[in-house]
This record gives C-alpha cells, structure tokens and sequence, in this order.
C-alpha cells in the first residue's frame, strides 16, 4: 500500500460491526438502513425495554430487523440475549440451537436499559459455567457500578475486581470486553495468554476523541456515551491497539441512537450514533495513526476469527474515499431527529452512498 497520503480510495469488503444497537419499532428503517450500507453482519445488543432475554423476543426482533433491511443488500443480524435474571443454565444449553449468537452481560444500572442486568457476578457462575461448556461467547459491559468510583475509574476497577478473578475461574469462556475506553484495557489485553479467547471492541469516538470534546467549552451531549470518554493518554493507547494488528482488537461502533430530545436534556442519555458513516470515521482515525492498511483486518477479519465465522467475499465491497465533507447536522429518525456523532465536523473520508 502507497503512504497514507497517497491513499485516495480504499476499497474493502463490506464490514462486520461486532457491537451494535439496532433499537427497535420504526427507528428500525433509520438503523438498519444505515449500518446494512456498510456492514454486511452485525451483533445486535438485546437492551430493548424489555430486554431480549428470551428466545421468542430474539427471534421477533430478528424478523423485525430483517423486515428493515433495504431491496438487494445482504445483512446478517447476530442475536444476542440479554443476561438477565430470566436466563437460566438451560436457556443456554439451547442458545446456539436456537440461534443465539452470544449473551451480553450489563451490570445492572451501568447503562442504558440495564435495570433488568445482574449486579452479583457470583450469582452468574451457574450460566458462565455452562457458556463456558457449551462455547457461548460472553460480551461484557465492563464498568463497576458502585457509587463510590469515579465515572473515569469504572473501566480499570471492573479490569481489576471483577474480570481477572472471572477469566482466573473460566478459562475456557469466550469473552468480549466491549467497548475499551482505557489504557488499562489495552495492558489488561495484551498480558493474556494466547490461549484464553478475550478480545475487545473499540468504536470510533474512542479512537477519535477524549473528554475534552465533551466537556471543554461547554457541555456536548452528543459525545456523551458509557463507558464515557477518557483522558488523551487513554485516546492513544486505543489508538495505538487498534492500529498495531493485533487480532484481539477489532471493530465494533457501539452505534446507539437516541432521539435529539432525549440527548440534549437535563438527564441526557449515553449514546453516540455513528452508525451513519462509521467506516469514514474509522479511516479518519486509522489515517492519523498512519495505519490504513490496518483498517481492512480490524474491520473485516479478526472479530470474524475470534468468532469463527467465515470471511469469505461477498458481492458488494465497500469504497470509502478521500474526499473531504461535513457530516450532516441531523437525520430522520422515526417521528423525531438524530444527531450523528460528529455532526456538522469536517471529515477526510467519505463512503460513497447509493
Ligand atoms: O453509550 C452507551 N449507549 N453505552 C452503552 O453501553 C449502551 C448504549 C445504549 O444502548 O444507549
Ligand atoms: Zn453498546
């Protein structure tokens, strides 16, 4: 590949988003739209209200979905189930069976719609046990929800007290940390044994932005998002991982709409939606990193190799190129608007719409 500057054109098979949240109803034509122009599957999060945590809910959602999906793309949605007190060692010995993907843990109150998730880890050793036995991977929300650590700590405290003694006692469970923010992540990461199947996403505002973005000059609610937004030692650290082909690291957006109103409020909620144009924002990252040409196995192989599922080429390939323009400033969504990350930001990249 030419240098970085030299790049004009990429020309990638279509990506695999590994995190992604879909909601659901009529924000559906807006999310699946959006992420099928680029992403050919997806591992859809099951924080609805309710919860996806049961078959019947998965595959009602999954019909939903496909119900969404624009004339002639092809778009494969990876149900996941909701680890809530409604999952039981038998849900799990029937998951693959009935197509579930993988079962997302949210310690409960860490988020958006994790009322219904389990605050007690000792209390899901029976489910991690048979996850472990039957190949379940586990994709984990990993923050700490005490109130007495910081909202910047969460991260490294869950690393520490929760996720080394949890991969110490299963060490053949698959397991995601999702949505790395710290540089404690990335250490955590790179000290585990091959052997051990843990990986981790990254999405775009993390590899893009600390919380200067957020918080200097006035507070941003569209780059609010949990785990929130850390310092530029943290940026770089995810930067750096994401760019150094490493195959534990790979792509997942952690695209997660919320309504303009529901943002820009006293109670704002986390969220950042990049689901419009994640691939030009990740090349707009990978290019500042001087790595392009690691864009293609963070984005189209190493999260399909820790999963095991295949790569093979479909038809459509996804052309992003340098060309410079503005993200728009709003999108439609349902009966309401939808800011999208960055919204009204010059970018390098542009991924060419039909
Ligand atoms: O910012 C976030 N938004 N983080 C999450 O973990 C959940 C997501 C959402 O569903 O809104
Ligand atoms: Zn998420």
């Amino acid at each position: 590949m030419p240098p970085n500057q030299q790049i004009t054109e990429l020309t990638l098979p279509l990506f695999d988003d590994f995190h992604l949240h879909l909601r659901a109803g009529n924000a559906l034509k807006r999310t699946v739209s959006d992420a099928s122009f680029w992403a050919r599957r997806a591992i859809v999060m099951p924080n609805l209200q309710p919860p996806v945590d049961n078959f019947d809910l998965a595959d009602n959602y999954r019909a939903d979905i496909i119900k969404n999906i624009p004339a002639g793309r092809n778009f494969e949605a990876l149900m996941t189930l909701y680890l809530s007190e409604n999952i039981k060692t038998d849900t799990v010995k029937q998951a693959k069976e009935r197509g579930i993907f993988a079962i997302k843990w949210y310690p409960k109150g860490a988020t958006t719609n994790s009322e219904q998730g389990i605050s007690s880890v000792q209390a899901c050793y029976p489910i991690f046990a048979e996850m472990e036995k039957r190949g379940v991977p586990l994709l984990i929300h990993g923050e700490v929800t005490d109130t007495d650590i910081d909202i910047f700590e969460r991260e490294a405290v869950f690393i520490d007290r929760v996720l080394i003694p949890l991969r110490r006692d299963f060490p053949a469970l698959q397991i995601t940390l999702e949505h790395i923010t710290t540089a404690r992540a990335v250490e955590y990461l790179l000290s585990i044994p091959e052997a051990e199947k843990t990986a981790a996403t990254i999405t775009p505002q993390h590899l893009l932005f600390n919380r200067n973005q957020l918080l200097v000059g006035g507070i941003k609610p569209h780059f609010y998002c949990l785990p929130i937004l850390k310092c530029e030692t943290d940026r770089k650290a995810l930067l750096q991982a994401a760019t150094s082909g490493n195959p534990r690291f790979f792509l997942g957006t952690d695209s997660a709409p919320h309504a303009q109103h529901k943002k820009e409020n006293s109670c704002g909620c986390a969220g950042c939606y990049s689901a419009w144009n994640a691939p030009a924002l990740y090349a707009q990252a990978f290019e500042e990193a001087g790595a392009l040409d690691k864009l293609e196995n963070f984005a189209c192989k190493f999260g399909a190799d820790f999963y095991d599922i295949a790569t093979e080429n479909y038809e459509r390939v996804l052309k992003i190129s340098r060309e410079e323009n503005t993200i728009p400033a709003n999108l439609d969504y349902a009966e309401d608007k939808l800011i999208p990350l960055f919204a009204e930001n010059k970018l390098n990249w542009q991924i060419k719409k039909n």
